[in-house]
């Protein structure tokens, strides 16, 4: 009774994800329970959107070939390592130069746990670790407010929910909330502002162990140095640091996040292998997709060859920006919607260090850095804690400030980013760099983007002719789905195109 009550929503069920639309894996027994032939169907893009789709449409058999015109699936998930080289649009080539078991995500690099990212990295046994994203102990710096220095994200927030506790809890005292609240719940909201902004009986913000020390507490005889002058709310709200503080609110960035163990690719690896690499042609940079009405025909060239790939069905995985300048017969409805969705640039740079100076002499272990600087956020590596060396992400910008640096070869990429360092952290940011790698997705061949604007979200009217299939090719990508920008968008965007497919084809 209980299990039906659950079913009717009368009751919780022991259902852990609240995905919508449970998924269903194409099987085998599809086909040969109904007499019917698996379908050979060509997926355009190797990166997670098209190659979930051939591995779940592979799960019942279909004859999948996908077609990827980097020399390398994954797509926008890409981890550089040392001996990975890149040439970008504007034909700057760079190798990395990092050591032994460095690494940096380029792209997607945090994963949160309601993701359908994780059951896939479940399901095909790729191990992860926490990656943290907020921490802290990391610095926010506002150059732009005044301040000269960084300030611990522990300070900043013990001062800017203090204050704002205390004008609460005063506008409390004096009546300015008689109209909204009762009195026992003004009391209560009294006494939550009292424990949230750490405030005295007086409902002052004095400070307090929250903002940190500068000897911490330890053996007796050493009861800690707390932080000096606490700064007036004046202050606090000119500098700024506040702004921070929603971000790990996010529904998608909120702490624990994850991140595979060795590098986002393991996730595009193990579809790679699960896929099987015989189905995969990579260097295959597709030049005209044609819907002959019993089937698609896909031309492409590999290696100066140009060859033809044919098919029941095509599943078109790539960046609309790119399907957009590749010749179809699909229809001017999918055309101007796939024009009327435009890339956006995002950019990384990889700085390796000789030395962990940010655990050592900071005492930062992960977690990101906030900034009012063109390199906006620096990230702390989420591994090989008290290693010998490791990799910050020195920039993790977007839009104009990704553009100004792209524009720069690798070395003023590298100078620009590290003077931006040298304010916050000093001058170890300078002189214990041993190499850098800088990656922009605007620049990057077959890809020139590292998210989309959709005008109107992706189930506007206009985007119809791309969420259904158009004749026989179906679309997927996390540009189609309402998570753009992460790959649980490219995982679920796959299924829906792959559960559209397989129902077809069951029908047909
Ligand atoms: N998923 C990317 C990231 O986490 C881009 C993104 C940023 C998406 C912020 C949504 C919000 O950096």
């Amino acid at each position: 009774m209980f299990a039906t009550m659950g079913a009717l929503g009368l009751a919780p069920t022991a259902q852990a994800a609240p995905h919508e639309t449970p998924f269903r894996a194409p099987r085998t027994g599809d086909f040969h329970l109904t007499g019917r032939a698996a379908a050979r169907v060509v997926v355009i893009g190797g990166g997670i959107a098209g190659l979930t789709a051939a591995y779940e449409l592979g799960k019942a058999g279909y004859d999948c070939t996908v077609l990827e015109a980097r020399d390398r699936t994954g797509g926008r998930n890409l981890t550089v390592r040392g001996g990975d080289t890149t040439t970008d649009l504007q034909g700057t080539r760079q190798t990395a130069r990092f050591g032994d078991g460095e690494y940096m995500n380029c792209g997607p690099a945090r994963i949160a746990q309601w993701m359908v990212t994780l059951d896939y990295c479940r399901e095909l046994g790729v191990p992860l670790e926490v990656f943290t994203n907020t921490n802290a102990d990391a610095y926010l710096y506002n150059e732009s407010a005044g301040m000269t220095g960084p300030q611990r994200h522990r300070t900043a927030k013990a001062d800017v929910y203090g204050y704002v506790s205390e004008l609460l809890a005063k506008a409390t005292d004096k009546g300015a909330l008689d109209g909204e609240l009762t009195a026992d719940d003004r009391e209560r909201l009294t006494e939550f502002l009292k424990d949230w902004g750490e405030l005295g009986d007086t409902l002052a913000y004095e400070g307090g162990e929250r903002r940190g020390y500068t000897t911490v507490p330890a053996a007796a005889g050493t009861p800690g140095v707390p932080l000096g002058d606490v700064p007036t709310a004046s202050q606090v709200f000119s500098s700024g640091v506040g702004r921070y503080f929603s971000f790990e609110f996010g529904f998608d960035q909120a702490m624990l996040m994850f991140q595979p163990v060795g590098g986002m690719d393991r996730i595009p690896q193990a579809l790679t292998r699960a896929v099987g690499t015989r189905r995969i042609r990579t260097g295959a940079a597709v030049s005209k997709i044609t819907d002959t009405g019993g089937g698609v025909s896909v031309i492409y060239t590999q290696g100066g060859r140009t060859r033809t790939v044919e098919a029941d069905y095509c599943v078109a995985a790539l960046p609309p920006n790119i399907l957009a300048r590749i010749p179809h017969n699909l229809g001017p409805g999918v055309q101007s919607a796939l024009e009327a969705i435009t890339p956006s640039s995002a950019a990384k740079i990889g700085l390796e260090y000789r030395s962990r100076w940010w655990e050592t002499d900071h005492r930062i272990y992960g977690g990101i850095t906030e900034t009012d600087q063109d390199v906006t956020h620096i990230w702390h590596p989420s591994y090989g804690f008290h290693g010998e060396r490791g990799v910050l992400i020195g920039y993790y910008n977007y839009g104009s400030d990704a553009d100004a640096y792209a524009r720069l070869t690798p070395k003023g990429r590298e100078e620009r980013a590290v003077a931006a360092g040298v304010k916050i952290y000093g001058e170890k940011y300078r002189t214990e760099l041993a190499s850098s790698f800088s990656h922009h997705w605007r620049q990057t061949p077959y890809l020139e983007g590292a998210w989309h604007n959709t005008p109107g979200g992706p189930e506007a009217l206009r985007y119809k002719p791309l969420n259904e299939p158009a004749g026989r090719v179906h679309f997927a990508g996390d540009w189609l789905s309402h998570t753009d920008a992460w790959q649980h968008g490219a995982f679920t965007s796959a299924r829906r195109a792959v559960t559209a497919l397989h129902t077809r084809v069951l029908a047909s």
